[in-house]
C-alpha cells in the first residue's frame, strides 16, 4: 500500500496526516507551538520551531499509522499564508517570521497603494494591499531593519522554509505565492515589475510550482531526522486555505467552502483568475493546477464564541451555551453583535474595526448575548458571500461548512437562513494537511486528478435548509450593514484617544 503525507505549518502547530492511496486517513499527529506578540498589533514566530514540530508530528504519524518508511511515496505541504521568512545566503533565518496576522504594515500598504496605485494593484495581484499580506511586511523590513534588509538573499513563506529543511530547494507553491500578492495573479507567477517597482530583488524570489508538481526530494539528513527514507518527493501543496479547500472539495465551480474556525472563511474556486474589481475578496491561486479562487476572511469567527466565553461564561461549555440559546427568538430581540474583535479584512480590510452589542435593553439575558454573537458572526461571513454574488459568480449550489464552530447544529441552522442557501456537512475534518495529502497523492498517481481525489474521499453527511426566519434575517442583516460604516470614525479615532 502507499502512503502519503501532508503536513500543515500552522499558527498554533504542526499537523501530519498519514492516508492511504486510497484516501483513507491512517494517523494524524501534531505538535504545538505559539507565537509572540513583543509590541500591539505585532504577531511573530521562529521558524527554527515549525522544523522542530515537523519533526516531532511526522515521526510520531509515521509511528501511530504502523507503517514502513518505504511505503511512504509522496509528502504534501501546507500551512499558514502571507507568513514572511528572509534568510541570509546560507539560509539562515534573519528574524522572526512576521506572520498573517500581524497588523503593523499600514504605512507600507499606504506606500504601496500610492506608488502602483491601487486599481492597478487589484489588476496585477487580484488584490488591495493590505497588512495580513507579504508584500508590506518586506517594505517594513526595509525602512524598519534596513541592516537585517540589506542581508535578504531568500524569501519563502512558512511551509516553504519547511520545504527547505526537507529538501535542500528554494521553491514556493502558486497558492501561497499569491498570497504574497507579488503574483501577476493571471500569469500565475511573480510580476517582475511588481518586485521591481517596489525596489526588492527578483532573485530573492524562488520557482513557484502548481500543488501537485514535484518541488524535491527528501535528503539524507532530513531523512534521518523525520525517520523516513531519502529520495522521497515533496509536491508543492499549498497555502492553507487552498489546501482545506482541496480537504472539503471546494475544487470546481459550484461548491462553496465555508470554515467556521477561529477566522472564517468563504472559498470559492474558479475557472479563471476572477476578481473582486475593489479588492474586498482575496483573490488567489488555487492549490489545483490552473485554477483560482475567490476568498472571504473574516477574523474572528468562532474566535469572537470562544472570547465570549472565556470573557462571560467562563464556567460553561459549548454545548450547553448553545443549547441555552434555544428560546430566544432568531434576532435576539434587537441585540446585535459586531465581530470584528481583531480589525476585519472581509468586508472592511481595517486593522481598527471594533466588535461591539448594540441595541441592548434590560429584557435582554445572557441567552440573549451568545445567540447575538451566533448570529453576528453569521451576518459577516453572509457579507462575503454577498460579495461573491456582486462580484457575478452565479453557481454557488452548495456551501460546505466545517471547521469546530460547525459541530452546532444551531449554528449551522442560523447560517442557512441568514444566508438563504442550504448548508451541507461533510465527513472529512483534518482540513489542510488532508488536502496537501491528497495533492501530494495526485501528483504521484494515485489519482487522476485532485477532482477525483476529492470525489472518492469526500461525501456530504447532513444537510440543513433555510426555515421559515429568512425574511426576518434579511431585515436584521440591512440593519447590520449600516453599523460599521456609521461607527467607523469612533474606531478610528479611538486609540488617539486611549493612548
Ligand atoms: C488567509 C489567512 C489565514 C492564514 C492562517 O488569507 O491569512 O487563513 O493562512 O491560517
Amino acid at each position: 500500500m502507499d502512503i502519503y503525507l501532508g503536513i500543515d505549518t500552522s499558527t498554533t502547530s504542526t499537523k501530519t496526516i498519514a492516508i492511504d492511496q486510497n484516501g483513507k486517513i491512517l494517523a494524524v499527529s501534531s505538535s504545538g507551538y505559539s507565537f509572540e506578540t513583543p509590541f500591539p498589533l505585532w504577531s511573530e514566530q521562529d521558524p527554527h520551531l515549525w522544523w522542530q514540530a515537523t519533526k516531532v508530528s511526522m515521526c510520531e504519524c509515521v509511528m501511530k499509522a504502523g507503517i514502513e518508511p518505504s511505503q511512504v511515496k509522496g509528502i504534501g505541504l501546507t500551512g499558514q499564508m502571507h507568513g514572511l521568512v528572509i534568510l541570509d545566503e546560507k539560509g539562515e533565518i534573519l528574524r522572526p517570521s512576521i506572520l498573517w496576522n500581524d497588523q503593523r504594515t499600514q504605512k507600507q500598504c499606504d506606500e504601496i497603494r500610492e506608488l502602483i496605485g491601487r486599481k492597478e494593484f487589484i489588476r496585477i495581484t487580484g488584490n488591495d494591499a493590505l497588512t495580513g499580506f507579504t508584500a508590506p511586511k518586506i517594505l517594513w523590513v526595509k525602512e524598519e531593519e534596513p541592516a537585517i534588509f540589506k542581508k535578504i538573499k531568500h524569501i519563502l513563506l512558512p511551509k516553504d522554509y519547511i520545504r527547505l529543511k526537507l529538501t535542500g530547494e528554494y521553491a514556493i507553491d502558486r497558492a501561497g505565492g499569491s498570497g504574497t500578492v507579488l503574483f501577476n495573479l493571471a500569469d500565475r507567477d511573480w510580476s517582475s515589475n511588481l518586485i521591481k517597482t517596489l525596489g526588492l530583488n527578483a532573485e530573492w524570489f524562488p520557482p513557484t510550482f502548481e500543488g501537485t508538481h514535484i518541488t524535491g526530494t527528501l535528503t539524507k539528513q532530513a531523512a534521518e531526522e523525520v525517520g523516513l527514507i531519502e529520495g522521497i518527493p515533496v509536491f508543492g501543496g499549498g497555502g492553507d486555505q487552498a489546501a482545506s479547500a482541496v480537504g472539503t472539495g471546494a475544487v470546481k465551480e459550484g461548491i462553496v467552502s465555508l470554515s467556521l474556525g477561529t477566522s472564517g472563511v468563504i472559498f470559492a474556486s474558479v475557472d479563471s483568475p476572477f476578481i473582486e474589481p475593489e479588492g474586498r475578496l482575496h483573490a488567489f491561486c488555487h492549490a489545483v493546477p490552473a485554477k483560482w479562487h475567490l476568498m472571504g476572511v473574516m477574523l474572528s469567527a468562532a474566535g469572537s464564541l470562544r472570547w465570549y466565553k472565556d470573557t462571560f461564561r467562563d464556567q460553561s461549555n459549548f454545548d450547553d451555551l448553545l443549547t441555552g440559546t434555544k428560546g430566544i427568538m432568531p434576532g435576539s430581540d434587537g441585540l446585535i453583535f459586531l465581530p470584528y474583535l481583531t480589525g476585519e479584512r472581509t468586508p472592511y480590510p481595517d486593522p481598527l474595526a471594533r466588535g461591539g452589542f448594540i441595541g441592548i435593553t434590560v429584557r435582554h439575558t445572557i441567552q440573549h448575548f451568545t445567540r447575538a454573537v451566533l448570529e453576528g458572526v453569521a451576518f459577516g461571513l453572509r457579507d462575503s458571500y454577498e460579495l461573491m454574488k456582486e462580484a457575478g459568480l452565479k453557481n454557488m449550489e452548495q456551501i460546505r461548512i466545517t471547521g469546530g464552530g460547525a459541530k452546532s447544529l444551531i449554528w449551522r441552522q442560523i447560517i442557512a437562513d441568514i444566508f438563504n442557501t442550504e448548508i451541507v456537512s461533510i465527513n472529512s475534518e483534518e482540513g489542510a494537511a488532508f488536502g496537501a495529502a491528497l495533492l501530494a497523492a495526485t501528483g504521484a498517481g494515485s489519482f487522476a486528478s485532485v477532482e477525483q481525489a476529492c470525489s472518492s474521499t469526500i461525501s456530504i453527511t447532513d444537510r440543513v435548509i433555510p426555515g421559515q426566519d429568512v425574511e426576518r434575517y434579511n431585515k436584521i442583516y440591512a440593519e447590520y450593514r449600516l453599523l460599521y460604516p456609521a461607527l467607523k470614525d469612533t474606531f478610528h479615532r479611538m486609540p488617539d484617544i486611549i493612548s
